[in-house]
């Protein structure tokens, strides 16, 4: 898989596994990945990921992203939000960002703000908001049985939600494509669209970074 050979990616992960001493100091019978995937990040992880990370995703830099970024991080720690996909701007800033970083960089901003609140981790967050679902695909969304995205409904709204935060920059078309969405539909292997429930699991479990 692509992401697991960028250098970022591997530079995170190891900067990761440094910062857990239960790895190295006393060896436990939980697997990895399970515990990386509910540790809270450290201040240092918070500087890292700020410095290093916003807007960085698959080795590819985006000013836009980091727009949605800063959009989704304030929104959420300045209103006590823990229902991060209720947000629209999280949502598209997952997609671009990658879910895990965009969690880690939430609940850094939460921490930092004194929000009396906390996102959970990916695997623990609330189903994606239907309303949200459905600003994305369409009225289709109500029929019976809903419809999934196209690749045109997600470049829509990955416009349309940084048009709705007045961004001060806007994305290569073509890096929405292949850097972005490309990595939903691999990871989701529904073909050309991608339905409402395989869209939720990205957001919980793809551990997307
Ligand atoms: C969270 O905030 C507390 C107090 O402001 C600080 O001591 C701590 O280092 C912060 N943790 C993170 C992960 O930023
Ligand atoms: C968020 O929580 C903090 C801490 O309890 C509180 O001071 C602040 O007013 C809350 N903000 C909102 C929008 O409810
Ligand atoms: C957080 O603060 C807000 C506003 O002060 C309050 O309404 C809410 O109940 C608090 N939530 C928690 C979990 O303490």
């Amino acid at each position: 898989m692509k992401f697991t050979t960028s250098p970022i990616i591997v530079a995170l992960f190891t900067f990761t596994l440094a910062n857990c001493p239960g790895i190295f100091a006393a060896p436990s019978p939980v697997p990895v990945a399970e515990r990386l995937s509910v540790r809270v990040p450290t201040p240092g992880d918070c500087v890292s990921l700020f410095k290093f990370t916003r807007g960085v995703y698959h080795g590819t830099q985006d000013q836009s992203c980091v727009n949605l970024v800063e959009n989704c991080r304030f929104t959420v720690a300045d209103n006590n939000i823990t229902d991060i996909w209720g947000v629209k701007s999280c949502v598209a800033a997952a997609t671009c960002q990658g879910v895990t970083p965009l969690i880690e960089m939430v609940q850094c901003t939460q921490n930092e703000t004194g929000s009396n609140v906390t996102v959970p981790d990916a695997s623990q967050t609330e189903s994606l908001d239907y309303n949200i679902y459905a600003s994305i695909v369409g009225d289709c969304a109500w029929q019976e049985g809903g419809c999934p995205i196209t690749q045109q409904n997600y470049i829509d709204f990955v416009y349309g939600t940084l048009s709705d935060i007045a961004t001060s920059t806007w994305p290569d078309v073509n890096n929405v494509i292949t850097n972005w969405w490309d990595y939903i539909t691999q990871w989701t292997a529904t073909g050309e669209t991608v339905p409402y429930l395989n869209f939720n699991d990205w957001l919980h479990y793809s551990n997307s970074q």
